[in-house]
């Protein structure tokens, strides 16, 4: 079955369940400036998940365009996109977790004939916020799931919030068997292992998570549910990866057509990150060096550079745009009403980026030589700085570039000169802060506690992409690089300092214990691990807040901190954000 086959079997199969159709948004978020690109179907309906009224009434069904980019690098696998489709059926206030699940399971038996064999489901476990979900799991033995086809799980799995606040409650999650061996006894649809292939989300949204972290009910109870479309049209077609449907297939044939080489990767980061571009830009995206122009730059630079690896001649760009054109204008009309802008900003960009490729691409292809001469397989930190300074050249480029090499690179001392260069160009603002190695002091000690808690602060509003690229403590303030795409809004920074200070409230205790680095991965520690291997590292727990490798030393308890407040916030490199932060007594 196709997979506009499939959206349309969808969209009739709840129009005759009485759902109105509603037509996908734009993944440009209107009137919303605290998301870059619309990531769930639920997004641009939350005003009436909370109680507004909506014009076409309480039962809608939809598919929606989304972009997610929080796994941009593992795109080139078997599974991450960018962008994907979602359909969905809600209920604003009207049905709920029985006639939900029943019109489900219909769905996926009888329309899509998948047989029950196949499918599985999960349930919330239940804890202090919310109960059990014992309702959901007697609907699915009803419909006719085998009790051990039943998994229960904790909110981990079985619970669903976009961000860190706002409309949320507990799933149930129906799983495809893919029948693949188990990977062991315990094998389940949580594990990883590929054997079971989350098909369908039905979220029961009943809650509100308040930015204190407490739960409030919502004024009615709603269902939002999410299908992905990709994923299930992979799977009615038997593929063992999207790209092999017919969504992707005649791009995928055209890359490998045009390549000079054979890499299964690229083709597909081409053929992915090309959709994904096309459809932000017919949405009105544009490339720029910030925010949604900033991922979009990525998606089309990252193409760019592996089309010219796989030897493609670049001006083919155009003919990929008219195939897929060709190929989804059925599905999504705005490809054909934008396609010659598309195409002008596509050429646009690649001319741009080109420049800085071909020279720091050369200059890295020189280091690389070298040291593989020299016997050795790390390139210096100055090479690496060398290309950032003189070329302009992406560190995130330049490490791709270093796996694809099989050379490692110092990046300790990259982002040493990095620092370096970044102090002598602000030296005039910043003479007063003391650069280099802090001492240790009370004051440097309440610093070092205050960055783990801004670290978790990060996580927790923006994603758990954060991840520490760099930190500086002199007794006067913090600094603190982390990977992140774009520039944080005033909100995002308002929130990360009121979770913080709220920790610092709470004056939660600071614990300390020594493990190896795999307790420590296990237990959920955050932290560099990079050199770390068969070490015994320190993890330092913050109340129930934090836990993080790290050498110390730490206050005994938050509320010796003062009162938090974010100074300034920047790009510190490509990806990179940083923030000064200080502590007021
Ligand atoms: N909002 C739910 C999801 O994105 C359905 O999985």
């Amino acid at each position: 079955m196709r997979a506009i086959d499939i959206r349309n079997k969808y969209l009739n199969f709840f129009k005759e369940h009485n759902h109105h159709i509603i037509p996908s948004a734009s993944l440009i978020p209107e009137n919303d400036s605290s998301v870059l690109f619309t990531t769930a179907g639920m997004q641009p309906l939350i005003p009436y998940l909370l109680g507004e009224k909506h014009p076409e009434g309480k039962r809608l069904a939809d598919y929606q365009k989304c972009v997610r980019t929080v796994d941009i690098d593992d795109v080139g696998d078997n599974r991450h996109l960018t962008f994907f489709e979602m359909l969905g059926n809600w209920s604003l206030g009207d049905y709920f977790k029985e006639e939900a699940i029943h019109m489900s399971f219909d769905f996926l038996t009888k329309e899509l004939q998948i047989p029950i064999e196949k499918l599985s489901v999960t349930c919330f476990a239940g804890d202090k916020d919310a109960m059990q979900d014992v309702v959901s799991a007697e609907c699915w033995k009803k419909a006719g799931i085998p009790e051990n086809k039943i998994y229960y799980f904790g909110k981990e799995n079985n619970w669903w919030i976009a961000g860190s606040e706002g409309p949320c409650g507990p799933d149930t999650e129906i799983f495809y068997d893919t029948g693949k061996p188990a990977c062991g006894p315990n094998c389940n649809p949580a594990c990883d292992c590929g054997k079971y292939v989350e098909i369908w989300n039905n979220v029961f949204m009943e809650f509100f998570k308040n930015s204190d972290g407490t739960y409030s009910k919502l004024k009615q109870k709603n269902v939002d549910t999410g299908l992905g479309l990709e994923r299930m049209a992979m799977l009615l077609q038997g593929k063992k990866t999207p790209y092999e449907t017919e969504l992707f297939a005649p791009v995928m044939k055209k890359i490998k057509e045009l390549a000079k080489i054979d890499n299964i990767q690229s083709t597909r980061i081409v053929a992915e990150h090309l959709r994904s571009s096309m459809m932000i830009i017919a949405d009105g995206g544009r490339p720029s060096n910030i925010d949604r122009g900033y991922v979009l730059r990525r998606l089309i630079r990252r193409m760019t550079r592996h089309l010219k690896k796989l030897q493609i001649d670049l001006n083919e760009i155009t003919n990929l745009v008219d195939i897929y054109v060709e190929n989804l204008y059925e599905m999504y009309p705005e490809l054909n009403q934008n396609k010659e802008t598309i195409k002008n900003i596509l050429i646009d960009e690649k001319n741009k980026f080109i420049k800085t490729l071909e020279n720091g691409e050369r200059e890295f292809k020189k280091a690389v030589e070298k040291v593989k001469k020299e016997g050795k397989n790390k390139i210096d930190g100055q090479t690496v700085f060398n290309l950032y300074e003189t070329y302009g050249f992406p560190q995130e480029i330049t490490l791709e570039l270093a796996n694809e090499n099989g050379v490692e690179l110092e990046l300790d001392k990259f982002d040493e000169l990095y620092k370096k260069h970044q102090e002598k160009s602000r030296l005039g603002s910043e003479q007063k802060f003391k650069g280099g190695l802090a001492e240790q002091n009370e004051q440097t000690t309440a610093y070092h506690t205050a960055t783990h808690l801004l670290h978790q602060a990060l996580r927790q509003v923006l994603g758990e992409h954060v991840r520490q690229n760099g930190s500086n403590i002199t007794t006067e303030r913090l600094r603190f690089d982390f990977t992140h795409p774009q520039k944080l809004t005033k909100e995002e920074l308002k929130k990360v300092e009121d979770i913080v200070n709220e920790q610092i409230k709470r004056d939660l205790q600071v614990t300390c214990e020594e493990m190896s680095l795999e307790d420590a991965k296990a237990s959920g520690a955050i932290g560099l691990f990079e050199n770390k291997y068969g070490d015994k590292v320190k993890v330092y727990t913050i109340g129930d807040f934090s836990k993080e490798i790290c050498g110390g030393p730490h206050v005994e308890r938050t509320g010796k901190l003062g009162h938090f407040v974010i100074k300034k916030e920047e790009s510190s490199s490509s990806g990179v954000r940083r923030i000064k932060a200080i502590l007021e007594k």
